[in-house]
């Protein structure tokens, strides 16, 4: 039987939420990823060094092996002596919501480049944090993330010692910002590397495969996978996995998010297989983000994956939970 070796899988986007959910989803990060990225768009968002050391200490009580990289959530109450007390305790990542472009933004930023957050954004900086951006305007669902780049543009020139990740890109028009900006980095996720929009829209409507941003076109589709494909060492993997309960997804209104945790390592190893370009999927899923985000202390972790088709289940807490399969998976984890 074929196999293929992964060391210290990575994924730099993650939502776990909370309660019965946390519980429910995360296995299928902690059991095969040495660490990700967790975003803090709670209910009570985490915006406070307390609280977010707080959620980082539950997720690693039920998950000992996993290192949950728990981001701060960029507010306009945090002060130097707050970020500073931040850093000291562990933290690094800040989160920049801007208000209401997703889940649990109505606290998120009103204007980033106010002079109180240019303020916050110049001490983050000298203290060495990173800064992940959701990097939506509220306009047009399908020019958000371009009409997003005069912003990333300020911002990246005003504060060129400070990482900026522009989160799970989706926009072809994006690139080349990362090409401008010697600290400019973006995550990727699998839904857009290998859906468009003609997946949720172009035949009877996915609601599970609705998430922001919206997936686009082909051709944004194949741009993000080639720089995915070659490792490009301005990209890493971040699924974005953002599990909702049926009862959110399947109403009128539909929240955004795809469940893909289950699936991420047998999905990304199908498709660079299927694009011969597994040589590079270790640097995708673990190198490349360890480099960018400066990362050390990981949790050792070799996960060997078998050519052949997984035994997903369907759906999670009684049905309330679905897992959509979007993709052929031919590679399943070995337990
Ligand atoms: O699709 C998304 N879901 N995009 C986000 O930015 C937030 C996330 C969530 O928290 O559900
Ligand atoms: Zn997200």
């Amino acid at each position: 039987m074929q196999t293929f070796t992964l060391h210290n899988p990575l994924d730099m986007h993650l939502h776990l939420r909370e309660g019965d959910l946390l519980k429910a989803v995360l296995p299928f990060s902690a059991t095969p990823f040495s660490a990700a990225v967790v975003m803090p768009n709670l209910s009570t968002p985490l915006s406070t060094p307390a609280l977010a050391l707080a959620y980082q200490a539950q997720i690693t009580a039920l998950a000992p092996h996993f290192k949950p990289l728990v981001a701060l959530y960029l507010n306009e109450e945090l002060s130097k002596e707050s970020l500073q007390s931040a850093k000291e305790q562990g933290l690094f990542l800040l989160k920049l919501y801007p208000k209401n472009a997703t889940t649990n933004s109505a606290q998120g930023v009103s204007d980033i480049l106010s002079p109180k957050m240019l303020e916050i954004l110049d001490i983050a900086q000298d203290l060495g944090f990173i800064l992940c951006v959701h990097a939506e305007s509220v306009g047009f669902v399908l020019e958000r993330e371009f009409e997003f780049h005069p912003v990333i543009h300020t911002l990246a020139k005003t504060f060129n010692k400070l990482t900026i990740i522009l989160e799970h890109m989706s926009d072809r028009r994006s690139v080349a910002l990362l090409e401008q900006y010697p600290n400019l980095y973006a995550t990727l996720t699998l839904h857009h590397l290998t859906l468009n929009l003609d997946a949720l829209a172009g035949g009877m409507l996915s609601p599970h495969l609705f998430c922001k941003p919206l997936l686009k076109t082909p051709k944004d589709q194949v741009t993000l996978l080639e720089l995915a494909l070659k490792a490009h060492k301005k990209v890493c993997f971040g699924s974005d996995s953002a599990p909702h309960l049926l009862a959110t997804k399947h109403t009128c209104t539909c929240a955004a998010g795809v469940f893909s945790a289950p699936l991420l390592l047998s999905g990304l190893c199908t498709l660079f297989e299927k694009h011969n370009a597994l040589e590079h999927l270790q640097d995708f899923i673990s190198t490349n983000a360890v480099r960018i985000y400066r990362l050390t202390d990981l949790p050792a972790k070799t996960i060997t994956l078998q050519r052949t088709p997984p035994n997903l289940p369907n759906a999670l807490l009684d049905g309330q939970l679905i897992i959509p399969h979007f993709m052929p998976l031919e590679w399943s984890v070995l337990k």
